[in-house]
């Protein structure tokens, strides 16, 4: 990962809820919060919630004494997701999963959506899901599969590849799609200390009215949008053009449809 990977920020949060959290992460936050609710927790803390995709769900789908604390690593994030959620029983809060600023053993579930990829060292943010989980609490979280498995993403990638031939930008392959590999994600959840744990795949078909918005949401909704502006010409207008034209030519020029596939993670916190 490059430091501008985790950057959710200028005009990246507002493209971001607008289009791609209906494009990718809104079925995946469904499919969350309905495992959350089946834990049944009185005390939930959500990291990286970014728009609040997932807090919403929560919000929807949790009874209305649950206490739900939603924090991000990214103020701007966080803006967007407050205002489209002004509900007084969230807390949310600025912080880094890595580092939260909270008691030991405070929460009954930790949940986290496509945010483990963005972790530096991820030992350490589960270390830290676990150190402020209860005895016996729950890690619930979902990353991406390979970007191959992901059609939108892997078609804008290859876009930018032919655009960009000498230098890609290969943010999509090396963060949000880079951290898929099971045993590892097992691995390193035992490494922090968590027992029972199982990953399973679950696929989503993503749908857009037209090619034109994956290209705008990938090119200009994510940090991939600050990779294509770093390199110059064409510029992000023409490259996100070029997105759009690979997208019609594979889908078609109407609305469109494609495959994507994340592993959702549980994991327990030790008694
Ligand atoms: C792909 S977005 C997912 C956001 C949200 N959960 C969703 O489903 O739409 C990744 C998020 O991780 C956040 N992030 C990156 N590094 C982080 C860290 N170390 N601690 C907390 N959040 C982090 C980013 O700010 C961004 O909001």
């Amino acid at each position: 990962m490059v430091a501008t990977d985790k950057a959710f920020t200028g005009s990246v949060p507002q493209v971001y809820e607008r289009l791609l959290v209906p494009l990718i992460f809104a079925p995946y936050a469904r499919d969350l919060a309905a495992r959350i609710a089946q834990v049944g927790p009185r005390r939930l803390l959500e990291t990286a919630a970014g728009t609040g995709v997932v807090t919403r769900a929560c919000a929807a789908q949790l009874p209305a004494d649950v206490a739900i604390t939603a924090t991000d690593l990214n103020e701007p994030m966080l803006a967007v997701a407050k205002a489209a959620l002004p509900d007084p029983r969230i807390e949310w809060r600025q912080a880094d999963a890595l580092a939260l600023p909270f008691d030991d053993a405070s929460f009954d579930v930790v949940a986290c959506q496509f945010g483990a990829m963005f972790f530096p060292d991820r030992v350490k943010g589960y270390a830290e899901a676990r150190r402020v989980l209860a005895p016996g609490g729950r890690l619930l979280f979902n990353v991406w599969d390979r970007i191959e498995e992901n059609e939108f993403p892997d078609t804008v990638s290859q876009a930018l590849a032919q655009v960009f031939p000498h230098d890609p930008p290969r943010f999509m392959a090396r963060t949000p799609h880079g951290y898929h590999d099971r045993d590892l994600i097992r691995s390193d959840l035992q490494r922090a200390g968590f027992t029972d744990i199982a990953v399973e795949a679950v696929d989503h078909v993503s749908r857009a009215p037209s090619p034109r918005e994956p290209a705008v949401a990938f090119c200009q909704g994510t940090p991939m949008r600050s990779e294509i502006e770093a390199r110059g010409a064409p510029g992000l207008e023409a490259a996100t053009d070029m997105a759009e034209q690979a997208l019609a030519q594979r889908f078609g020029g109407g609305a469109i449809e494609g495959r994507i596939r994340a592993l959702v993670v549980s994991a327990t916190a030790p008694q």
